[in-house]
């Protein structure tokens, strides 16, 4: 029997979801804080659950093969990486075992299904073309960061090792002009105050989107403000005021104004031009995204006689890429300003055998279908929740040679596969692909095969 304050000794094997350590002590399963798999640690423990304890790691007894010293001084606090004391090389299997686990969870029929070893990246460091941060004050000091895990204690950053180095300038620049024109973050409870956010975006040109979440409508000195910050960093091409004054945890609100520039950046996959929009949908991992998307067009074996579906097609990204290999490619996606972003995109690479539909696809593809517009290739792409039902039955009732899944929640591909399992089709390949290096996060593209297609 355990008890709140404990010290244990226990051997870590294996990470959760929340990239804390998992080790048994006499079939209790604990959570161990800042341990890493093939440790043996001290830990105090910190809560007890029904089916498990919280602990905090005191003292690393024996360090694992796979435990690496962290190149983040934040590490721990800040909320953005979990895994970066677990090698590289781990952390990879990792996300392998997680997704084969998630599919075990399901009761999917496993056999015959091919799993492949997780595609890593070269360099796992300053990959990401987006990062967002929050605005607070501390003695007087303006900070820009990001909150500790489950906590409202925000850490103040001047550099984040998962983004480009022009990002950290830009952090540096943001506090320094902000401090100077007395420009106040907005307090969660006393609902005052100006900035709530800071958004960087950049692209392969190392060219910058910056976005500033404010309260108000208006920003105080905003010309001058603007005029420092291109100063400080001429690689900005944007600036977008985006107004948020309502009471929650999203970052971005409705309204954008644009402060400089054209309100966009353009950033290219595979050759292919891309006009992205502050609230448009673009993967964060510019090296993987090639990697997966490369992936999932191979799995899709178009041909110039193939209709194709690109479903949650955001900004047209795989759309256009199987438009050069299909004869017509449908997209459906639920912002418009998505498919208005896609159809200019469609024009920007002169591609004309593309179609775009604004819509939720749980109601678009039942009336395609009803429309007797059917595709011999389904590429779905949905968020974190997976697809509702009348997608999946949809599919069904389309009965396409092929589908291709690309999934970032392990959970619920498990669950949908499932249902197209029954529904008659042959899980062939699973891929992840590593998109969120430090982070136990994964993603997956998978090829169903029709059981009566060659
Ligand atoms: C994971 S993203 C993929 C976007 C695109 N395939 C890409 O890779 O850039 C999922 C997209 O689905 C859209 N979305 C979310 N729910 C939707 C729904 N019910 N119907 C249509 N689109 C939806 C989101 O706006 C987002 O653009």
């Amino acid at each position: 029997m355990i008890n709140v304050n404990d010290i244990v000794e226990i051997n870590i094997i294996d990470i959760n979801h929340l990239g804390q350590g998992v080790g048994k002590l006499s079939d209790f399963v604990v959570f161990v804080d800042k341990a890493v798999t093939g440790d043996l640690v001290k830990a105090k423990i910190t809560e007890i659950k029904k089916s498990f304890a919280l602990g905090k790691t005191i003292e690393i007894l024996e360090s694992s093969p796979h435990r690496v010293d962290s190149p983040c001084e934040n590490f721990g606090a800040c909320g953005g990486c979990q895994t970066l004391t677990l090698s590289y090389e781990e952390q990879l299997k990792y996300k392998k075992n997680s997704v084969i686990n998630s599919l075990k969870k399901s009761s999917l029929d496993m056999d015959g299904i091919t799993i492949y070893d997780t595609i890593g990246m070269d360099n796992p460091y300053r990959y990401r073309n987006k990062t967002a941060f929050s605005v607070g004050k501390n003695n007087g000091k303006i900070q820009i960061g990001t909150y500790e895990q489950s906590s409202h204690q925000l850490v103040d950053l001047d550099t984040c090792l998962l983004q480009d180095e022009v990002a950290d300038n830009i952090l540096k620049n943001t506090k320094n002009i902000l401090e100077k024109y007395k420009i106040n973050p907005y307090g969660k409870r006393t609902k005052n105050g100006t900035i709530r956010h800071i958004v960087i975006r950049t692209n392969k040109d190392k060219e910058v989107m910056l976005i500033i979440v404010t309260n108000t409508e208006e920003l105080p000195n905003a010309n001058k403000i603007v005029e420092e910050l291109i100063k400080a960093e001429p690689k900005i091409k944007t600036i977008v005021q985006n107004i948020n004054n309502k009471n929650t945890s999203v970052i971005l609100g409705y309204k954008n104004k644009t402060l400089y520039g054209s309100g966009t950046i353009i950033d290219y996959i595979d050759n292919l031009q891309f006009v992205i929009s502050p609230h448009t949908f673009f993967q964060v991992n510019s090296v993987q995204t090639e990697k997966l998307y490369e992936k999932a067009i191979e799995y899709a074996q178009l041909t110039k006689e193939y209709t194709c579906f690109d479903l949650y097609c955001g900004i047209g990204t795989i759309s256009l890429m199987a438009a050069r290999n299909a004869k017509k490619v449908y997209g459906v996606e639920i912002v418009e300003q998505s498919i208005k972003d896609a159809e200019r995109n469609a024009k920007v690479n002169n591609i004309e055998n593309t179609k775009f539909y604004t819509g939720k696809v749980e109601e678009v593809l039942p009336k395609l279908y009803k429309k007797g517009i059917k595709a011999d290739v389904i590429i779905i792409d949905p968020p974190r929740k997976g697809c509702e039902k009348e997608v999946l039955e949809a599919i069904k009732n389309i009965s396409p040679k092929r589908v291709v899944y690309v999934s970032c929640n392990p959970a619920t591909l498990g669950r949908d596969l499932e249902i197209l399992q029954d529904y008659g089709f042959d899980i062939e390949k699973v891929q992840p692909v590593d998109m969120f290096c430090h982070s136990t996060h994964t993603e997956v593209v998978v090829l169903l095969q029709r059981q009566d297609h060659e």
